[in-house]
């Protein structure tokens, strides 16, 4: 892997993976991040990262839609492999405006495989980032497997699952060199504040209403990034072509048991104000239309195949998260301000 393009690397897990990469001894390619700088994607986040390594980490901001752009920066840095982030991400914005996830995820994910299936002796690896949400929604029991029948249900779960198809069939038809990764909720550091962990979070800290959806029972499946971070990075290494991997948490919760315990960990972090303990901020509000119950992953597939095992407790993860929005209320008050996005777009537009 000698020039690596990175998809959507100024985005929340985008950013974590380039920084976890280049803490790995053996990666020791180059990294060309493309992100077209969403409100979601901060090229700040990895300024560090551009400083210490000055011939290894390349930024360009370009648009997955743009075909001859993305032509032109495989060709320019000889890309030999790919690894797919890139993409609209938020179910709640997809539902009220669905048009940029049909563009972005969709279109942008077919100019990809097409520029890709395009250099294919050059290509070793397409690695595609994908959502255990294209599976739909389970009962009580159960879990999701690599082979459980597609059912998304919002307007971002479907254009994910047809992202999903296209880079299949593009392995089928042209014996594309992919693989793919499902993987379910992450949190950590650098995760944008509209995702129910770090809304709940800032909230929390600020005193505001802590809108849960419907009643609270819904469960997620959560996963600290960089337990994704190693998932991913196995799959490129030692994943086998044409394969599917679940990656998840074990780590099964009903969104009020875990609001809850944010609750509980700012209060022990800040001290309880003066009038109320968090957890009185809670405010059941309206359900998101079609909201999935229950997501679970059985992640067995990567375990054994590839050894893989996500190391870090809910608890732990938890508290370093807080920890982190604590430490960098700078970072938060800029992604939430439209001053730094026009800002930022001055900054790094690229011809
Ligand atoms: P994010 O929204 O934080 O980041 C997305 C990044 O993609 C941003 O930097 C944005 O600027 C960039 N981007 C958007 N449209 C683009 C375009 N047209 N061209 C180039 N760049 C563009 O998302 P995330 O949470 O980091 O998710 C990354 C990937 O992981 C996505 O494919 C998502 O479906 C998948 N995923 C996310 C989770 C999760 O819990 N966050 C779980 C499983 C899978
Ligand atoms: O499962 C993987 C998916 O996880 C990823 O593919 C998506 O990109 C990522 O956004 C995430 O999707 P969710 O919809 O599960 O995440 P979100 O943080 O938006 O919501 C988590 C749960 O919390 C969900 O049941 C809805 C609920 N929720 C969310 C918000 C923002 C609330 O109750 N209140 C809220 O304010």
């Amino acid at each position: 892997m000698k020039n690596l393009l990175i998809t959507g690397g100024c985005g929340f897990i985008g950013t974590n993976f380039i920084r976890y990469l280049f803490n790995q001894p053996d990666f020791t390619g180059r990294m060309i991040n493309v992100d077209r700088l969403t409100y979601a994607g901060n090229p700040e986040n990895l300024k560090d990262i551009e400083k210490m390594f000055p011939d290894r980490y390349v930024f360009v901001q370009a648009d997955i839609c743009d075909p001859e752009k993305l032509a032109g920066i495989f060709d320019a840095y000889d890309i030999d492999t790919v690894c797919h982030f890139a993409a609209e991400s938020h179910v709640d914005r997809s539902i009220v405006s669905p048009d940029d996830f049909i563009k972005t995820n969709i279109i942008g994910t077919f100019n990809l495989l097409e520029i890709a299936r395009n250099r294919k002796n050059r290509l070793r690896r397409f690695h595609h980032i994908s959502t255990d949400e294209v599976y739909g929604s389970l009962g009580n029991d159960g879990y999701f497997t690599e082979t459980t029948p597609y059912q998304p249900s919002s307007p971002y779960s479907a254009s994910k699952a047809s992202s999903d198809h296209l880079v299949r069939a593009y392995h089928t038809t042209y014996n594309l060199p992919v693989t793919l990764s499902n993987c379910s909720n992450n949190y950590g550091p650098y995760q944008f504040p509209e995702k129910l962990i770090p809304l709940m979070i800032l909230n929390a800290l600020e005193g505001k209403p802590l809108p849960v959806y419907g009643d609270g029972k819904n469960v997620r499946d959560w996963l600290y990034v960089d337990d994704h971070c190693s998932a991913i990075w196995e799959i490129l290494r030692h994943g086998k072509e044409g394969e599917t991997y679940n990656v998840g948490g074990d780590c099964e919760l009903e969104n009020i048991t875990l609001v809850e315990t944010i609750c509980d960990a700012i209060d022990n972090a800040t001290g309880k104000d003066a009038v109320k303990a968090r957890r009185e901020l809670i405010t059941f509000v309206k359900d998101r239309p079609g909201h999935d119950r229950r997501y679970a992953i059985d992640a067995t597939k990567i375990k054994k195949e590839l050894g893989w095992m996500p190391k870090t407790p809910i608890e732990k993860g938890i508290q370093s998260t807080i920890n982190w929005y604590l430490e960098n209320d700078n970072w938060v008050t800029r992604v939430r301000s439209g001053a730094y996005r026009e800002w930022i777009q001055r900054q790094y537009q690229t011809e």
